[in-house]
């Protein structure tokens, strides 16, 4: 765990690739699409500047937007990352306010924000030249094998090609990066299905800069007194060309193909019968002169919702962890559909898990929000 053991590798095929990958990263500028516990990551060596380019490469990624470094112990984070090889103590260079947090919630879904070191190791392109640099411990196992074995802190944005929804399959990797990586690393189905919370505690009150694979609540209640106070970075648009603390937000996210239109929930006490029917004269008129649309359902629309023989319907779960779970699968589903032009999704509100879905919904949909 945080002090850097080990998941045991038993079976002899899957020990083999991970040392085919681990000697990618370790050895070579080359890439890696391997699974975590959020969506699958694009890895190269945080360290070398030549596989950062490659990552910005084969996705398309504007290269001022930076990436993750993961590692797989706080042991490692001080070999590689400050050079310091023996430390009393393992947590001198995580500032106090990460410390409830991350040891709490690491192995996970946290990503927190460290001010770069003077003698940094990293690559100047896995931070694009800010003074701080984002890290992570992730939880699923072959991510943490695969960065203890090849000893080297991976930076890894989500492998999906710039601008399209993250991947939870490796299929989803292998749809988009085809071609462009040399190897990726199948573990499954991704179990949060939502890229982690990243959190900025170098400033005060502290703020939650993304919202996802754990709740601000949870960052709330479990980081101790200062966290009680976190604030969510707004979620204004920036103009290109200005300096901001979340590079990430001026960028198209998460878009499919087809035209994304988001439902958000208002007025949950006014009558379910007549919000229904705003919402299906909606649909109605935008869907007007598409050949096929999709409807993915969450909490209230029933599957009856549309009588229409060009209709997909497709409900991405009951519970917010489901619906959370199954989002970018979903998404990536109907769009694979044939002239499937249009994309109605019901959103949920904004508490809980209702935070990360609907931050991924609303780039999704380049803000096409209808109130219901
Ligand atoms: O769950 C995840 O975080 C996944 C998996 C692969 O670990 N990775 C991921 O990476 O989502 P990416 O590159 O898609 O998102 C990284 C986010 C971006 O919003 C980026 O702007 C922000 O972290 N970020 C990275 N370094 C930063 C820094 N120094 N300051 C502020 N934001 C930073
Ligand atoms: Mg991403």
């Amino acid at each position: 765990h945080v002090d850097g053991s080990l998941p045991t590798i038993t079976d002899p095929e899957t020990e083999k690739n991970l040392l085919e990958a681990a000697k990618v990263i370790r050895d070579t500028n080359n890439t890696v699409g391997f699974p975590t516990e959020t969506v699958y990551g694009l890895g190269g060596s945080s360290l070398n500047d030549d596989s950062v380019l490659n990552i910005y490469k084969a996705k398309n990624r504007p290269s001022d937007n930076p990436l993750i470094s993961h590692i797989a112990s706080i042991d490692q984070l001080n070999r590689k990352i400050y050079g310091q090889s023996e430390t009393s103590d393992v947590l001198q260079n995580i500032p106090k306010i990460y410390h409830s947090l991350i040891e709490k919630l690491w192995p996970g879904p946290l990503t927190v924000l460290l001010p770069v070191p003077e003698q940094s190791t990293l690559s100047k392109l896995t931070t694009a030249d800010q003074p701080t640099f984002a890290v992570r411990i992730p939880s699923n196992p072959v991510a943490r094998a695969l960065i203890a074995l090849s000893d080297t802190p991976i930076a890894a944005p989500s492998a999906n090609q710039s601008t399209r929804p993250s991947p939870t399959l490796a299929s989803h990797v292998y749809h988009d990066l085809k071609g462009r990586i040399p190897l990726i690393l199948d573990g499954g189905a991704c179990t949060v299905g939502v890229e982690s919370t990243v959190v900025d505690g170098l400033v005060s009150p502290p703020l939650l800069l993304r919202p996802g694979g754990f709740t601000w609540e949870q960052i709330r209640s479990m980081g101790g007194e200062d966290w009680a106070k976190c604030k969510v970075e707004n979620k204004r648009t920036v103009e290109e060309g200005e300096k901001v603390r979340t590079p990430g937000m001026k960028y198209r996210h998460y878009s499919p193909r087809a035209k994304v239109i988001l439902f958000a929930p208002e007025d949950i006490s006014s009558d379910l019968p007549e919000r229904l029917d705003g919402v299906r004269k909606s649909i109605n008129e935008h869907a007007k002169d598409s050949q096929r649309f999709a409807v993915l359902s969450t909490l209230i629309f029933p599957n009856n919702l549309i009588t229409d023989p060009r209709v997909v319907y497709k409900s991405l779960g009951t519970t917010s962890i489901e619906i959370q779970t199954n989002l970018f699968a979903s998404l990536r589903e109907v769009d694979e559909m044939e002239n499937v032009e249009l994309i109605f999704v019901e959103g949920i509100s904004e508490e809980g898990e209702g935070l990360a879905v609907m931050n991924r919904l609303r780039k999704a949909a380049s803000n096409n929000v209808i109130l219901f």
